[in-house]
C-alpha cells in the first residue's frame, strides 16, 4: 500500500471529530472518502497531511484548547506520523485543499511554478509544465492572466495543476466540485479521472456521492467521525442503507 492509516482518532478538546478510522490506498488507485458535510473528511486530510498536528503544536494554549490525535499512518513504506507537514511534502504526499484560491495577485504561469517550488531540475519543471498544460490546456491559454480573474472551475482547475507540479507520489484532493455548476464539476471529475489515468494515485474527498461513485476505484464513507461503510463503487450501489442514505435512490 501507498498510504495506510491505521487507527486513526482525532479530538479537539472534548469533541471526537474522527474515531478510528482506518484507510489505505494503494499505487494507481482513486480512492474516495465521501460523507457529508462536518463528517470530518477535511481533518482527516489535515491529520495526515499533518496541517493538524502543525495546529496542536502552534496553536496550543489558544482558544482552540488541546488536540489529541492517535493512530499511525504510514507513507511509501515509511512512518510519517511524526514528521512536520513541509517534510510530508517532500515525501510526495500532496494536499490540495479545500475552496483553494490560488494567489489571486499572481498570474497563472506564476502560480504554476510556485508550484514546483520544491522541484530543483529545470527541465523537469519544464517537462511537468508541458503534462499540467495538457491535461488543462485553458491554463496554457489563460498564462499570463492574473488567477483571480479565472472562473471558479478555472481557479479549481489551476489548483489541482499547481498541486500536480510538485510531482506528487499520492494526490489528495479535498472536495474540488464545492461550489461549482453541473457542467463545470462534471469537467474537473473528467479531468481528475484523466490525471488518474496518466498513473497518478489519486485520494479524493467529496461530498457529491453519486458522481464520485462514477469514477473511484474504491470509496469510504465517513459519517460523524467514523467509516460506516467501505468497497468498490460496484458493491456500495447495490447496498441498500448507502442507496437510501447517500444516493438518495
Ligand atoms: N480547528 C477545529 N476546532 C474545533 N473543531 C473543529 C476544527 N476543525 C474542524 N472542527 C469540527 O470537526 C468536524 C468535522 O469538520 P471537517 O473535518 O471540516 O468536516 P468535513 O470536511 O467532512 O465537512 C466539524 O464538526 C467541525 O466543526
Ligand atoms: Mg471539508
Amino acid at each position: 500500500m501507498l498510504l495506510e492509516v491505521k487507527n486513526l482518532s482525532v479530538a479537539y478538546d472534548t469533541a471526537t471529530i474522527l474515531n478510528d478510522v482506518s484507510i489505505s490506498v494503494d499505487s494507481g488507485e482513486l480512492v474516495s472518502l465521501v460523507g457529508p458535510n462536518g463528517a470530518g473528511k477535511s481533518t482527516f486530510i489535515r491529520t495526515v497531511t499533518g496541517l493538524v498536528r502543525w495546529e496542536r503544536e502552534t496553536l496550543r494554549g489558544t482558544r482552540y484548547g488541546d488536540i489529541k490525535i492517535e493512530g499511525s499512518v504510514e507513507f511509501n513504506g515509511d512512518r510519517i506520523d511524526k514528521l512536520a507537514a513541509h517534510d510530508i511534502v517532500k515525501k510526495g504526499l500532496i494536499h490540495c485543499p479545500e475552496r483553494r484560491r490560488p494567489f489571486t495577485e499572481m498570474s497563472v504561469y506564476d502560480n504554476l511554478m510556485a508550484g514546483a517550488y520544491l522541484v530543483k531540475d529545470k527541465k523537469q519543471v519544464h517537462d511537468t509544465l508541458e503534462e499540467v498544460y495538457s491535461i488543462f490546456p485553458v491554463l496554457r491559454e489563460r498564462g499570463s492572466q492574473v488567477s483571480g480573474t479565472l472562473s471558479g472551475g478555472e481557479q479549481q482547475m489551476l489548483a489541482i495543476g499547481r498541486s500536480l507540479m510538485v510531482k506528487p507520489l499520492l494526490l489528495c484532493i479535498d472536495e474540488p466540485s464545492t461550489g461549482l455548476a453541473p457542467q463545470v464539476k462534471k469537467l474537473v471529475f473528467e479531468k481528475i479521472k484523466q490525471i488518474q489515468a496518466m498513473g497518478m494515485t489519486i485520494l479524493l474527498v467529496e461530498q457529491d456521492v453519486s458522481m464520485t461513485f462514477a469514477m473511484a476505484d474504491r470509496n469510504y464513507i465517513l459519517s460523524h467521525g467514523k467509516i460506516i461503510t467501505q468497497g468498490t463503487s460496484e458493491e456500495l450501489m447495490k447496498d441498500e442503507t448507502v442507496r437510501q442514505s447517500y444516493l438518495g435512490l
